[in-house]
C-alpha cells in the first residue's frame, strides 16, 4: 500500500499567516473566500502539523513557530526553479524515497513532471549505495528528485557527481562549510560524512526512461542515535555548527543549484562541473585503497574522467581505471 502524503498544500491559510504580523480572521475569511470556522479549522490542522499559532480575539491569527519539517508548501514557497520542484510532496514516514517514486512511477508515469520531489520526514528502509542500509531517522533531509532527461544512459554517474558539486556548493553558502566529496559521492566534512546521493535509473540500450537521484543529509539529528558500526563515521549539520539549520532553506537552495548545474549538464557542458567537482574533492592525488566487487586495487589517484571513473597509478607504475567501488 502507498503511504499518503501529507495535504498541506490544501491549507491555503499557512500562505497568509505571518511570524511577523497579526492577520484577522475576517481578514483571512474574506482573502480566502470561506467562512470564519472554515479558517478556523484550518489553523487547527496546522497545529496539528506542529505550527504554534496565537490565537487573539482582537488582532487575529500569527505563527509563534514552525515545527522542524519539510512540509510542500513550505519548500515551493519563494522557490526559484522553473522545472525542478514544480511537484513536491511531503510524507511523514516512508520506506524510502526511491522506493516510494520507483512505486508511483510504474502507476502513475504520467502524471509526474521532470523534477517532482518526493521527501520524507523519516524512511524506515532508507537505502546506501551498492545496497547498504542508510540510517534515516526525524531531522534528517531526506528526499528524492525524478528526472526525465533525454541524454544517454552513460549520463548516470555525470549526474551524481554534478549532484555531489550542488551539496558542496549550497553547503558551502549557507553555512560557510567547506566540504569535501569523497569519490564517488559522499559528502564528507574533516573525514565524516554528512551526506550521501543515491543514483537509480531505470533505462533502455539508448534512452534513459527516469533517474532518481535520493539525497540523504543528516541535517538536524545527533549521530550518537546512529547503529555503533557507522556513529563514529558520520556527522550531522547540527552537530558541526552547534545549533540546528533550517531544513527549508536547505532544501530550497539545493533544488534551486540543482536545476542550474542540471541545465548545464543537459547542455552537454559537463565539463564545466567536472572541475568544480576536482576542485571540491579530497580524493584526487591520494594514495587510496578501493574495492571494486572482488578486485582491490591500491595506489594514488592521478586523475577522474568524464564518466566519472578514477584513474590509479599502481606503485608498479600501472594505470587502472576504476568505474565503481568503494574507497576503503
Ligand atoms: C550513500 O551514501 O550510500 C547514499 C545514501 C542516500 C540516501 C538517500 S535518503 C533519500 C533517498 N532514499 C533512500 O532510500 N536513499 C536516498
Amino acid at each position: 500500500m502507498q503511504p499518503k502524503k501529507v495535504n498541506d498544500l490544501e491549507i491555503p491559510v499557512l500562505y497568509y499567516l505571518s511570524d511577523y504580523c497579526f492577520i484577522s480572521g475576517k481578514e483571512l475569511s474574506n482573502s480566502l473566500g470561506m467562512s470564519r470556522v472554515a479558517v478556523w479549522k484550518q489553523i487547527q490542522k496546522l497545529k496539528k502539523l506542529g505550527y504554534q499559532i496565537i490565537a487573539s480575539g482582537k488582532d487575529g491569527y500569527k505563527i509563534t513557530s514552525r515545527p522542524d519539517i519539510l512540509l510542500a508548501a513550505e519548500v515551493s514557497k519563494m522557490i526559484k526553479t522553473k522545472d525542478i520542484a514544480k511537484k513536491i510532496f511531503y510524507y511523514k514516514k516512508v520506506d524510502s524515497t526511491n522506493s516510494l517514486a520507483k512505486q508511483l512511477l510504474k502507476n502513475e508515469n504520467n502524471n509526474l513532471p521532470e523534477g517532482t520531489v518526493l521527501i520524507a520526514g523519516e524512511q524506515t528502509a532508507g537505502r546506501g549505495r551498492l545496497g547498504r542500509n542508510w540510517y534515516s531517522p526525524k531531522g534528517g533531509v531526506w528526499f528524492t528528485i525524478i528526472l526525465f532527461p533525454d541524454l544517454e544512459p552513460a549520463y548516470i554517474s555525470r549526474i551524481t557527481l554534478m549532484s555531489a558539486v550542488v551539496l558542496v556548493n549550497s553547503l558551502k553558502t549557507l553555512y560557510n562549510l567547506k566540504p569535501k566529496i569523497k569519490w564517488p559521492n559522499d559528502i564528507i566534512f574533516e573525514g565524516q560524512k554528512i551526506a550521501g546521493i543515491l543514483t537509480e535509473m531505470s533505462a533502455e540500450a539508448d534512452k534513459i526512461n527516469y533517474i532518481l537521484i535520493g539525497i540523504g543529509i543528516n541535517a538536524n539529528l545527533q549521530t550518537d542515535w546512529f547503529p555503533s558500526e557507522i556513529r563514529k563515521q558520520s556527522i550531522s549539520l547540527a552537530e558541526i555548527l552547534q545549533k540546528p539549520v533550517s531544513k527549508v532553506q536547505l532544501l530550497r537552495l539545493i533544488l534551486e543549484n540543482f536545476e542550474k548545474y542540471y541545465s548545464i549538464l543537459k547542455k552537454r557542458q559537463f565539463s564545466l562541473i567536472l572541475e568544480e567537482w576536482k576542485q571540491n574533492t579530497e580524493t584526487l592525488g591520494k594514495y587510496v585503497t578501493i574495492m571494486s566487487g572482488e578486485k582491490t586495487t591500491s595506489g594514488k589517484v592521478i586523475d577522474i574522467k568524464l564518466d566519472g571513473s578514477l584513474i590509479i597509478k599502481e606503485d608498479n607504475g600501472n594505470l587502472q581505471n576504476i568505474l565503481s567501488g568503494t574507497l576503503l
